[in-house]
């Protein structure tokens, strides 16, 4: 029936896209009775591949298909401020991923957006602001220890959730495909890169700490950087190698299970 679907949904400091489905043609969809329900496990990640059940998974999502669900004038804000949270926005998406996980479909969630627009790293920086930091710039989101620990606290409380709807913690739930760490993160004020990769290295680990079993990706555009000077030709342009990311290097950090990058077919 269903065989690809993808959907993004931004919920202020969280975004859930990518929606990853595995219906066959002759597939039923089952619900909270059905068997497939009661066999629904965790994707996991075999050498290059993703598994299931023992089985190479196939990730099926569709670029031209997504739906961003988050400029509606419908906005609500999921994290008010540190640690603080809208439960009825919560509850929206505890319905979000019972439903994905009522019609068999595989979620990856966002812990944070790299853009203004959505909320996303400045808002952390207006946080710091508000509680007396000395910040200076956007990309203090990744360097400075109160905001790092801002951040922390946030993925601590998703991670731990427990769905209102379907009892299952969301670390614990086989519907979430993946975490990401941050959608698009650029970090333009350090073109070395050094200062995104610590904060990569930091996160992935703690993410990993509370939930080892789910997969993680950073959600990069896809850029290559300094350590792989031979490759930065094939970057979109030249100021692509001056944002403060590095594909390849960004990827070998311990925790990273997968990469993706992002085509805009109409700029690059
Ligand atoms: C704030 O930080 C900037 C940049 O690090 C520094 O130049 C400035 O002196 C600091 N201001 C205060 C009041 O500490
Ligand atoms: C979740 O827990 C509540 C409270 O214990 C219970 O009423 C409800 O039936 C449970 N729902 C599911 C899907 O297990």
């Amino acid at each position: 029936m269903l065989k690809s679907l993808s959907l993004i949904l931004i919920l202020n400091h969280l975004t859930c896209l990518a929606i990853i489905s595995e219906l066959e043609e002759d597939d039923e969809i089952v619900g909270d009775a059905g068997n497939h329900v009661d066999s629904w496990s965790m994707v996991q990640k075999k050498g290059n591949q993703f598994m299931l059940d023992g089985h190479p998974f196939y990730e099926a999502s569709s670029v031209g298909l997504s739906v961003w669900a988050f400029n509606d004038g419908q906005w609500r804000v999921l994290q008010k401020s540190p640690n603080v949270y809208d439960e009825q926005v919560f509850k929206g998406l505890d319905f979000v991923v019972s439903e994905a996980k009522k019609y068999k479909v595989r979620l990856i969630l966002s812990l944070v957006n790299n853009w203004e627009a959505y909320g996303g790293k400045s808002q952390y920086v207006k946080w710091g602001k508000a509680a007396g930091l000395n910040l200076t710039s956007d990309d203090d989101f990744y360097s400075h220890p109160t905001l790092r620990s801002y951040y922390k606290s946030h993925v601590k409380t998703v991670l731990n959730r427990m769905n209102t709807i379907t009892n299952i913690t969301y670390k614990d739930d086989p519907t979430i495909f993946a975490w990401e760490l941050i959608n698009e993160p650029r970090c333009e004020s350090d073109p070395s890169g050094d200062e995104l990769q610590a904060w990569i290295e930091e996160m992935a680990v703690y993410v990993k700490s509370i939930d080892p079993k789910h997969l993680l990706q950073i959600r990069s555009e896809g850029f290559y950087g300094a350590s792989t000077p031979n490759k930065v030709q094939f970057n979109p342009n030249t100021y692509a190698q001056q944002v403060g990311t590095d594909f390849i290097r960004n990827h070998q950090v311990l925790g990273v299970d997968f990469a993706s990058v992002h085509i805009y077919p109409d700029s690059w």
